[in-house]
């Protein structure tokens, strides 16, 4: 479906939040980017390879029409950032996590990956910490704070730009100004966003991906997302 766009906001970058986005060379990564660029964003594309970060950038920025976007290795983009999204296959995580290191001290980590079972996506299989969210807020203590987004829209749907997303983005952690800080940011790209409430409850949008996944397996369809009802909306 093509949607009206005469108020998507598109200008160039301006200054605050700089976000980066770790494996922001991948297609989710690169379909964010795109979309919070467009609407104004900072955006760092970080990789495992700077050179190829830096591609990733150049050709965001030749499909925008200017240079705001800038390509790093991983850890000099999360360094440079105030909002660090992980945009990476939860099986490579810790890696990318450990080479963070100290980039992310004192910033906004958000975590997009979902709790699947490797072996059948339909089916939710949070690990021992409870989400893969709260495996990232484990993994970095308090020197970090952590919350999950995105995991209730499909890929198909982030990666058609043009597109206006008609699912919304829980968004759930321990930090309340980090909550309020992300929802507003996921709002600057026209996607309705809400406060989900404590990390403990990322568990709940994590496994709805799951069920995301057998509906869309039982109804032959690829988009299936969510709506809240009885929220206020822009
Ligand atoms: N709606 C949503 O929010 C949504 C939907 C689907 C998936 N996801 C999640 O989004 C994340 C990225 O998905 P994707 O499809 O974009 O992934 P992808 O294309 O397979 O990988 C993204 C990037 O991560 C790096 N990478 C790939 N394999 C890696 C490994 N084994 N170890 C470390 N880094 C690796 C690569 O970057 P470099 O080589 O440049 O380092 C790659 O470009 C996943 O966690 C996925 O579950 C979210």
């Amino acid at each position: 479906m093509q949607t009206d766009l005469t108020n998507y906001p598109t200008h160039p970058p301006t200054n605050d939040p700089t976000l980066a986005i770790i494996g922001g060379t991948g297609k989710e990564g690169r379909a964010l980017a795109f979309r919070f660029a467009r609407a104004g964003v900072r955006v760092l594309i970080g990789s495992r390879d700077a050179a190829k970060g830096q591609t990733a950038a150049q050709e965001l920025n030749a499909r925008l029409g200017w240079t705001g976007v800038e390509g790093y290795a991983n850890r000099d983009a999360a360094a440079r950032a105030d909002i660090v999204l992980l945009a990476v296959p939860y099986a490579g995580m810790t890696p990318i996590l450990e080479d963070l290191g100290d980039a992310a001290r004192g910033k906004i980590v958000v975590n997009i990956a979902s709790s699947l079972d490797p072996e059948r996506k339909s089916r939710a299989k949070p690990p021992p910490a409870g989400s893969v969210t709260a495996e990232v807020q484990r993994f970095f203590g308090d020197t970090a704070r952590v919350v999950c987004a995105f995991q209730n829209i499909a890929p198909e749907k982030l990666a058609a730009v043009e597109e206006q997303i008609d699912s919304d983005v829980i968004v759930c952690g321990n930090d309340k100004d980090a909550r309020a800080r992300v929802v507003e940011l996921i709002r600057r790209i026209g996607i309705d966003a809400f406060d989900g409430g404590a990390l403990a409850n990322a568990v709940a949008v994590e496994a709805m991906t799951a069920i995301l996944i057998a509906v869309n397996i039982q109804y032959k369809v690829r988009g299936a997302g969510i709506r809240l009802t009885g929220v206020p909306r822009a």
